[in-house]
């Protein structure tokens, strides 16, 4: 089996590079371990910034996106009982960001590319990659029915999210990983309920960091802090409705609406950086790559401009003969990695509550909120942050 970009992983990552490098006539091949149900059902972002909006409407993929997305114009932080608007369309001079579920995208990307005849593999077994540092890599694998495939291609696109197998192929010589691990959990519901509030609702609270929001008029998407290494079978639907309204809450009366919840899980919080993200003729992309806290709603979307950077150098390679860009993959898209790893470093510390913090630390935690809502120059590096920087190619 031949292909020109073998892709491993069926995320946002892999599908959307799939699909751009099909509009600009280029094959590649999807390998990915799940089935097509579970990656269209699986919950997880939410917020899409402006820049992945116009990629998904660039791309041809945005009529679902623009009558079932939500356009929102700014975000609520909460402290001491009382919020804060940010109104990040006047902070920004126009920009805006979508509430549209990464598993609606996944549907998107999966029907464009079946329609237009692309080949995705689900269900394989075994991926191993070889050869990476020569001008033909192979990938093996297996197939549903349990066939084995050898598929040459001439790069290797590594979309396989944190724990695939195409970061480690980079020789630990060559590659330094960087992490930090919180201690901090989301435990994240999905809750059969009227809409909360308008925008999405940060809260701190003595008792921990909780999250409103959304997915459609009749159902909610709602996190709160917890112990990374808790249980979620100690957490009964009652428990969980009493924490999140006692961190919500305000002091003007208002109530959040609670109700059945049909989803509920943990999960754990950690910043991580693999440089770089190439190596020979493997490129790692989105997760496979870096992981942010969830805090910043920036994962996703990072993802998304990854492989736009790699589009463009494997676009080049094809049209001119010319590896400049793709040799600068890596550091390209770092640069917005790393300030992306900042800014949701810098959300998830000021917004989460550490028990093991001073009393000093808290007041200071307490009093960076007040500056941020209360500055109109803190508020708008939030607002450019949040809506998404831009993918800076040059200089
Ligand atoms: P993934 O989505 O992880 O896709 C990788 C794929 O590779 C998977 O389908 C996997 O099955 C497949 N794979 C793995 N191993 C193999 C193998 N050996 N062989 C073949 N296939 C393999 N981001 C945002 O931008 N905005 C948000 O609001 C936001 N909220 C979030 C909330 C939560 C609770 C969580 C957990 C994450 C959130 N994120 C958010 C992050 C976002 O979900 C991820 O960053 C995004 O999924 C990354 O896409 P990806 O394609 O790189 O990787
Ligand atoms: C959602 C997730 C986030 O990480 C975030 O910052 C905002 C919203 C969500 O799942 O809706």
């Amino acid at each position: 089996m031949k292909t020109k970009v073998g892709i491993i992983g069926a995320g946002p990552a892999g599908l959307m590079l799939s699909h751009l490098l099909h509009l600009e006539g280029i094959d590649s091949i999807v390998l990915e371990s799940r089935s097509r149900e579970e990656i269209e059902g699986t919950i997880r972002a939410g917020v899409l910034e402006q820049g992945t909006v116009d990629l998904i409407n660039a791309a041809g993929l945005g009529e679902r996106m623009m009558k079932e997305g939500k356009i929102h114009h700014g975000i609520e932080l909460q402290y001491n009982g009382q919020r804060h608007r940010v109104n990040m369309h006047e902070l920004t001079e126009g920009k805006e960001i979508m509430v549209y579920p990464q598993h609606e995208v996944i549907k998107d990307l999966v029907s464009a590319r079946l329609d237009a005849g692309g080949e995705i593999f689900f269900n394989v077994e075994g991926v191993s990659l070889h050869g990476i540092s020569t001008e033909s890599p192979q990938i093996l694998f297996s197939d549903i029915d349990g066939e084995a495939h050898e598929l040459h291609c001439d790069f290797i696109a590594g979309c396989d999210g944190f724990h695939g197998p195409s970061r480690k192929m980079i020789p630990e010589l060559f590659r330094q990983e960087k992490q930090k691990i919180y201690p901090f959990g989301w435990l994240g519901i999905l809750a059969e309920t009227p809409i909360a509030n308008p925008e999405l609702i940060y809260a701190n609270h003595d008792r921990g960091f909780a999250l409103l929001s959304t997915r459609t008029p009749e159902l909610q998407r709602h996190y709160i802090q917890v112990d990374p290494k808790d249980d979620i079978s100690n957490w009964s639907d009652d428990r969980i409705w009493t924490e999140l309204k006692t961190r919500v809450d305000t002091n003007d009366g208002w109530k959040l609406p609670d109700g059945p919840i049909v989803q509920k899980n943990i999960v754990s919080m950690r910043s991580f950086v693999c440089e770089p993200m190439q190596y020979g003729r493997l490129f790692i992309a989105g997760d496979a790559a870096h992981i942010v806290p969830p805090t910043g709603a920036k994962g996703l979307n990072l993802a998304m401009t990854d492989i736009q950077v790699l589009k463009q150098g494997i676009l080049r390679f094809y049209q001119f003969g010319e590896k400049e860009l793709l040799n600068k993959y890596s550091e390209i898209a770092l640069r917005r990695i790393w300030k992306a790893q900042r800014f949701s470093y810098w959300m998830t510390t000021m917004l989460h509550t550490d028990h093991n913090k001073t009393s000093f630390e808290r007041s200071i935690q307490l009093s960076e909120l007040d500056y941020v809502t209360s500055s109109r120059t803190a508020l708008k590096s939030l607002a450019e942050n949040y809506v998404g920087l831009p993918l800076e190619w040059e200089g």
